[in-house]
C-alpha cells in the first residue's frame, strides 16, 4: 500500500510575533515541521509534500530537495491548502495529512491510525481526542448510535455542538482517489469563508463511504504550536518523553526537568547525567560515564567510562576512561585518547591527544598531534598562529613539557624529550633531550640590602 503524506505549513503564525516562519522555530535544534515529516516517514509515508505559503522561500531553503512542495499563495483554508498539492496525490494508495506545527505527533499514533483505517476500510479516518476544554477546535459530531456524522468548526457550531468534547486533531488518512474527488466538491460556504478540509468527510459519508474517527489516548500528540508559550510547552513535553526513554534504557538523570537531550543523542546504560547538562546533535555517550553538572556536548562521540565535569565539548571524540574538566573546552576536530586527563581551564582545538597523556591545568593545545603518556606542565601554550596561518605541532610519546612552555609552531618535540619550564621552544627538540630556551638566571648578591631605602 503506497502512503504519501501532505503536511500543511502555509499559515502565518501571527501569535509567534516572529520574522521567521512559525514552522521553522525549533525544538531541540530541529524545526517544528521536521518532526511530523520524520514521523510520517517512519510510519511508512516516504514521499512528503509540504504545503508552503507564508515565508515559503525560507522553508524551502531549509528542507531543500528532501521533500516536495506545493505553494499556497493565499491561505484560504485547510481544504484549499490540500488542493494545492493535488498533483502530488495519486489515483491509488493513501494520503496522510498532518500539520507542520504539531511536533509531538508520534510514529506510534500514526501507525495506529493507519491500522484502524485499513481494518475498517475507511474512505477517511480522522484522528480525534477527548479533551476537557474543546474551545477552538472542530468538534466530532456523532449520532445516537455513536456513528460519525460530521465535523463542525467552533465558529459554525450550535451551542449544543460546542459542548462536545471529542475534538478534531486535524490529522487524517484518506484514500487518495476519494480525497481528490471530495476536494473537487468543497465550497467556502461557511462563517469563515474558508475551504474546510473537514467538509470532505461529510461529502464522502454522503457518498456512502466508511468514515470514522479514532480517539488518541494522549492529547499531547496533537498539541499545536501557535505561540512562544506553546513552543515552551511542546519542548517540555518532548524533553520529558526523551528523558523517560533514556531512564527506561538504564541511564540515571539526577534532575530530568533540568536535563536537555536532543532526540538524536544516544546514551549507554549506567551513565549518570547531573543537572544542567545539554547534549546536542549527533552525540553518542557510552556506558558507565559521568556527565557532570552544566556540561554541554555537541556532536561528540564519548566512549565508555568517561568522566566529564562542567565542560563544553564540540565535534570531537573522547576515548574510554578519559577525564575531562572541570571547566575544560574541547573544540572541533579533537580526538582525546583513552585514559587521558584534561584538567581545569584547558582548551584543546583540532588536536589529537594520545593515550594516557595528562594536560592537567591552564593549557592551550591547538593544531597539534600529541603522542601517548605525555605530561604537560601548567600553563603550556601551543603558539599555533602567526597572525596569518595556523601551523601544526608534534609532540611525541613520553615527552615532558615543563610548566609555562611556549611551543612556537611548527615545531617537533621528539619522543621522550623534555622542555625546561618557562621555555619558548622555536626549534625541534631531539629524542630524549632537554630543550631550554630562556635567559639564564643571574643572582646579584646583596642587591636588595644596598638598594633599600630606610
Ligand atoms: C483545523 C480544523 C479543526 C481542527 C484543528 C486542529 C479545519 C477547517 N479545521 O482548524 O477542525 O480541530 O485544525 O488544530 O480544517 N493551514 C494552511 N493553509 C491554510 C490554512 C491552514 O497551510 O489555508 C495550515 C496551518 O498553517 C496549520 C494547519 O493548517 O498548520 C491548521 O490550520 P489552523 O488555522 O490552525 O486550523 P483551523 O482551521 O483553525
Ligand atoms: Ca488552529
Amino acid at each position: 500500500m503506497k502512503t504519501k503524506s501532505i503536511i500543511l505549513a502555509a499559515g502565518q503564525g501571527t501569535r509567534m510575533k516572529s520574522n521567521t516562519s512559525k514552522v521553522l522555530h525549533e525544538i531541540f535544534h530541529r524545526p517544528l515541521v521536521h518532526y511530523p515529516i520524520e514521523a510520517a516517514r517512519y510510519a511508512g509515508a516516504k514521499d512528503v509534500c509540504l504545503v508552503v505559503g507564508h515565508k515559503a522561500e525560507e522553508v524551502m531553503t531549509t528542507f531543500g530537495d528532501t521533500v516536495q512542495y506545493a505553494l499556497q499563495t493565499e491561505q484560504l483554508g485547510t481544504g484549499h491548502a490540500v488542493m494545492q498539492a493535488i498533483d502530488f496525490i495519486e489515483d491509488e494508495g493513501e494520503v496522510l495529512v498532518l500539520y507542520g506545527d504539531t511536533p509531538l505527533i508520534t510514529v506510534g499514533t500514526i501507525e495506529k491510525m493507519l491500522a484502524f483505517h485499513r481494518k475498517k476500510k475507511n474512505a477517511v479516518t480522522v484522528l480525534s481526542a477527548l479533551v476537557e476544554d474543546p474551545t477552538g477546535y472542530g468538534r466530532i459530531v456523532r449520532d445516537e448510535s455513536k456513528h460519525f456524522v460530521k465535523i463542525v468548526e467552533q465558529k459554525d457550531a450550535t451551542d449544543e455542538e460546542k459542548r462536545i468534547c471529542e475534538i478534531n486533531g486535524g490529522m487524517y488518512v484518506f484514500e487518495a482517489k476519494l480525497l481528490k474527488f471530495a476536494l473537487s466538491k468543497i465550497t467556502n460556504n461557511n462563517v469563515q469563508k474558508e475551504y474546510y478540509l473537514t467538509d470532505t468527510i461529510e461529502i464522502l459519508l454522503d457518498e456512502g463511504h466508511n468514515v470514522d474517527a479514532i480517539a488518541i489516548m494522549n492529547p499531547d500528540d496533537i498539541l499545536g504550536v501557535n505561540s512562544r508559550a506553546q513552543l515552551a510547552d511542546a519542548t517540555a513535553i518532548m524533553k520529558q518523553r526523551i528523558n523517560t526513554k533514556h531512564m527506561d534504557n538504564g541511564v540515571t538523570l539526577i534532575d530530568p526537568q533540568n536535563t536537555y537531550i536532543d532526540p538524536t543523542v544516544s546514551i549507554g546504560k549506567d551513565t549518570i547525567i547531573e543537572p544542567g547538562c545539554i547534549l546536542e546533535g549527533e552525540t553518542t555517550v557510552g556506558e558507565n560515564c559521568t556527565i557532570g553538572f552544566n556540561t554541554k556536548i555537541k556532536n561528540c562521540s564519548v566512549a565508555d567510562e568517561v568522566c566529564i565535569e562542567s565542560s563544553v565539548l564540540t565535534d570531537s571524540k573522547i576515548g574510554k576512561g578519559a577525564h575531562i574538566g572541570p571547566f575544560a573546552y574541547i573544540r572541533p576536530n579533537s580526538s582525546i585518547g583513552e585514559n587521558v586527563k584534561i584538567g581545569d581551564f584547558v582548551e584543546i582545538k583540532n588536536a589529537t591527544i594520545g593515550e594516557g597523556t595528562k594536560v592537567s591545568h591552564l593549557t592551550y593545545i591547538g593544531d597539534a598531534d600529541v603522542g601517548a603518556h605525555v605530561n604537560f606542565g601548567c600553563g603550556t601554550v601551543v603558539v599555533n598562529y602567526d597572525g596569518q596561518k595556523k601551523h601544526r605541532t608534534t609532540i611525541k610519546d613520553n615527552a615532558f613539557i615543563g610548566c609555562n612552555t611556549n611551543l612556537v609552531s611548527p615545531v617537533i618535540v621528539e619522543e621522550g624529550a623534555y622542555t625546561a619550564a618557562g621555555s619558548t621552544i622555536t626549534n625541534n627538540v631531539p629524542q630524549n633531550s632537554l630543550g631550554i630556551a630562556r635567559a639564564r638566571q643571574e643572582n646579584k648578591a646583596e642587591w636588595v640590602t644596598k638598594n633599600r631605602q630606610n
